[in-house]
């Protein structure tokens, strides 16, 4: 069977979107299970956008070490030598140039003539690939641009050095039958494109990237891109999990096969909703908890008689339903390290007492533990932010008879400072006390609580969105108990907020 690519854009295009941005433990810890999954391509950011970016995109490229990685460049010297900087350490580096070629674009955003575009295309595909074997070159807006002119640029790219030449749909603006067109359209207007990558990048905007992209693969394309959970610019981008899933329950029909290990689906989906804080909606296809949920008696009923009757995937295909209870209070050292390597994991001595000892805290306070506990203890210690602020003690006061008040301690490497607050319920006056001790002026946009697995005890992870300045900040916390686990969120979001002002001071 002819193979696609999968090219992942989660850490680039997919942290574009609002509220999305990762830390570089985050990006890494995501790009480890990108690599799990068996994506073709991890593109990890876009080197010149900030020193941030290139340094997470420095990190992601040293640890990955079976999938190539990628830094997205416009088509000049600057980006490029930043992306190849960055990518240093890879195994597999991948130089990903862009650059428009809609009129509309030409014209408003790059105020070049087609003449200069092509002149930059030649240079800057030609410059990348004196660096860099493996050069990817993508046309912004090529579903709106002039086809014959797009042939053209797709032409001289590969003449001077790409490898693969990209097609967005940037705006999702392209319908199905037009996507697959067009690929027909350019593999029969540029015989150059034998043997070279052909690949398909499209938005959501009227949810038909899936549908756009999978068009493009019947028509020939030989790569996909997409991002885990559909995360990205505006409407999303084309989710991973359904062009994967729907490439293999259909190979009847589109005759292709993936280098994904679809069992890894659902894991990476709740690893990046967990780093984000963007749940997944119940209904998403393939990774919402509703996904295979049969609620009809009519419906229950066949699938009792034979699953095939109502379900066309079935939920350990993707890895769902996996995270049942895997150890409890007797487990020892060594069957959690075991645990552990099988998902994937290999830290230090160091890092697995560390977590061991998180496993036994919980332990007390939780009688059995599932597999999505162990991973969200991993993933908050292990993708967490530096700290300059960490929660001591807090003591809340709440009833519907009298105001709620909150004494909250913080330690500031080393030193205790307290917050005493009014507010409107618990974990109001709780964050007004980390306010007054931190002084920063956060506007609380969104909170959330999620139970990590079932049952009175359970892990609540809380998710907030703030505001401070003007940018949006995410924060996380992970406890038994709510006021605590909120606190926690708030107190990760100021660390968010004071170590990006630090990566500003830096830059
Ligand atoms: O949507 C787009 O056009 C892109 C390119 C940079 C590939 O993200
Ligand atoms: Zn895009």
């Amino acid at each position: 069977m002819r193979k696609v690519k999968i090219f992942d854009t989660t850490l680039r295009d997919g942290e574009q979107a609002p509220g999305c941005s990762m830390h570089v433990e985050e990006k890494c810890e995501m790009a480890h299970r990108l690599e799990r999954l068996g994506v073709d391509v991890i593109e990890a950011g876009f080197a010149a956008a900030s020193p941030g970016d290139a340094e997470a995109i420095a990190a992601v490229a040293t640890r990955v070490k079976e999938t190539a990685v990628a830094s997205l460049a416009r088509a000049n010297k600057h980006d490029i030598d930043a992306s190849y900087a960055a990518l240093k350490g890879a195994a597999s580096p991948l130089l990903h140039v862009v650059i428009s070629t809609s009129d509309l674009h030409i014209e408003h955003k790059l105020r070049m003539t087609r003449q200069q575009v092509l002149e930059a295309i030649a240079e800057s595909a030609a410059y990348a690939h004196s660096l860099c074997p493996d050069v990817e070159y993508s046309f912004e807006d090529a579903t709106r641009s002039d086809r014959a002119f797009l042939a053209e640029c797709v032409r001289i790219a590969l003449k001077v050095g790409a490898s693969t030449v990209n097609i967005p749909d940037t705006v999702g603006y392209a319908v199905p039958a037009e996507m697959a067109d067009l690929i027909s359209y350019l593999r029969r207007e540029v015989p150059e494109l034998e043997g070279k990558g052909l690949s398909t990048h499209c938005h959501n905007d009227m949810g038909l990237a899936v549908a756009n992209s999978v068009a493009a693969v019947s028509a020939g394309a030989t790569q996909v891109e997409c991002t885990v959970n559909g995360i990205g610019e505006r409407a999303g981008n084309a989710a991973l999990e359904e062009i994967v899933m729907a490439l293999r329950t259909r190979a009847d029909v589109f005759g292709v096969e993936t280098g994904v290990n679809t069992k890894q689906i659902y894991r990476a989906s709740r690893t990046l909703s967990r780093i984000t804080g963007i749940p997944v909606p119940p209904n998403k296809a393939i990774v919402g908890s509703n996904a295979f949920a049969h609620e009809s008696g009519i419906h229950q009923h066949g699938i009792l008689a034979d699953r095939r009757t109502y379900e066309i995937i079935a939920p350990a295909d993707v890895g769902a339903g996996d995270e049942k209870i895997v150890l409890g209070k007797h487990s020892g050292r060594h069957a959690f390290e075991e645990y552990l390597q099988s998902l994937g994991y290999a830290f230090d001595q160091a890092r697995i007492d560390d977590f061991f000892a998180d496993f036994k805290a919980l332990c007390d306070r939780k009688k059995e533990i599932s597999s999505d506990d162990v991973e969200a203890i991993i993933m908050h210690k292990a993708a967490a932010i530096p700290e300059v602020y960490t929660l001591s003690a807090f003591v809340v006061n709440s009833g519907n008879v009298i105001s709620s008040t909150a004494t909250v301690t913080l330690d500031r490497q080393g030193e205790k400072r307290e917050g005493v607050a009014m507010g409107d319920g618990p974990v109001d006056a709780a964050f007004k006390a980390v306010e007054s001790v931190t002084g920063l002026k956060m506007k609380l946009d969104d909170y959330s609580i999620r139970s990590v697995s079932e049952g009175g005890d359970a892990l609540g992870e809380v998710s907030i969105r703030v505001t401070c300045g003007d940018r949006q900040y995410i924060g996380k916390g992970l406890s038994t108990d709510i006021i605590e686990s909120s606190l926690l969120a708030y107190v990760n979001a100021v660390n968010r907020i004071l170590a990006s002002d630090r990566r500003d001071e830096n830059a």
